[in-house]
C-alpha cells in the first residue's frame, strides 16, 4: 500500500508559515494539511483562504484542506480558487452532505468526510461511493497535540473494510495524535495517509521524523 504523510501547519510557526511549507515538503511531505477552525463548529479560531492561497506557491504537493466550520458550502469555491486540492468536511457542519460532496467536485477538488471520533459510520452509507477521501478524527478536532483516541483503531479497520469492498480508490487518513511510535498500528489498522501537526512541527529535524515514520511503516 502507498502511504502518505500529511504534516499539519496547525503546528507550524505561524510568522513564517511559507518558509515552514518549503521546509516540510522539501522534509518528504506528501501532503500539506491545512486546518480551518472558524470559532463556531470548534471553538478554535485558525485560517481561512487568504492564507490558503498565499502559502499555495510555497507548497508543491497539494493542499489538503480540513474545513471545521459550519456552515461550510459558501467556502468550498473560495477555498478551491486558493489553490486546494482535497477539501474534507465534518457531516454535522452541513445540511446537505450530498450537496456539499458535489459542490467540492463540481469545483474541481477532491472531496472528503470527516468523522469525529464518536460520529457513526452511518454516514458513509449513501456517500462512500461519492468520496475520494475519509478522514477519521483520533483526537476531538479543535486543537493540536491531543493524545491518540485508541478506540478508533477498530473504526478504522471497518471504514477499510468498506473501502476495499467498494473498491475504488478512496484515501483513508488518520488526524491526531500520530507519532513515530503509533504510525505502524494505525497503518496495520488499515489507514493509508496520516496527519502529523506536533510530531513533526514540534521538533527541531522535519527531515528526520518524516524519514522514521517512513521507517515504521515500512515494516508494515
Ligand atoms: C485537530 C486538527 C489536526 C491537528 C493534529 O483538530 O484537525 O490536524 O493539527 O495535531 P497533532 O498531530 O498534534 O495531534
Ligand atoms: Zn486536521
Amino acid at each position: 500500500m502507498a502511504f502518505r504523510i500529511a504534516p499539519s501547519i496547525l503546528s507550524a510557526d505561524f510568522a513564517r508559515l511559507g518558509e515552514e511549507v518549503r521546509a516540510v515538503t522539501k522534509a518528504g511531505a506528501d501532503l500539506i494539511h491545512f486546518d480551518v477552525m472558524d470559532n463556531h463548529y470548534v471553538p478554535s479560531l485558525t485560517v481561512g483562504p487568504l492564507v490558503c492561497a498565499a502559502l499555495r506557491p510555497h507548497a508543491e504537493v497539494p493542499l489538503d484542506v480540513h474545513l471545521m466550520v459550519k456552515p461550510v458550502d459558501r467556502l468550498v469555491s473560495e477555498f478551491a480558487r486558493a489553490g486546494a486540492s482535497i477539501i474534507s468536511f465534518h457531516p454535522e457542519a452541513s445540511e446537505h452532505i450530498d450537496r456539499t460532496i458535489a459542490l467540492i467536485r463540481e469545483n474541481g477538488c477532491k472531496p472528503g468526510l470527516v468523522l469525529n471520533p464518536a460520529t457513526p459510520l452511518a454516514c458513509l452509507d449513501y456517500t462512500l461511493e461519492k468520496l475520494d477521501l475519509v478522514l477519521l478524527m483520533s483526537v476531538n478536532p479543535g486543537f493540536g497535540g491531543q493524545q491518540f483516541i485508541q478506540s478508533v483503531l477498530p473504526k478504522i479497520t471497518e471504514v477499510r473494510r468498506r473501502i476495499d469492498a467498494l473498491g475504488r480508490d478512496i484515501w483513508l487518513e488518520v488526524d491526531g495524535g500520530v507519532k513515530a511510535d503509533n504510525i505502524a498500528s494505525i497503518a496495520r489498522a488499515g489507514a493509508d495517509t496520516f496527519v502529523a501537526g506536533s510530531a513533526i512541527f514540534g521538533a527541531k529535524d522535519y527531515a528526520a521524523v518524516i524519514r522514521e515514520m517512513r521507517a515504521r511503516l515500512a515494516m508494515v
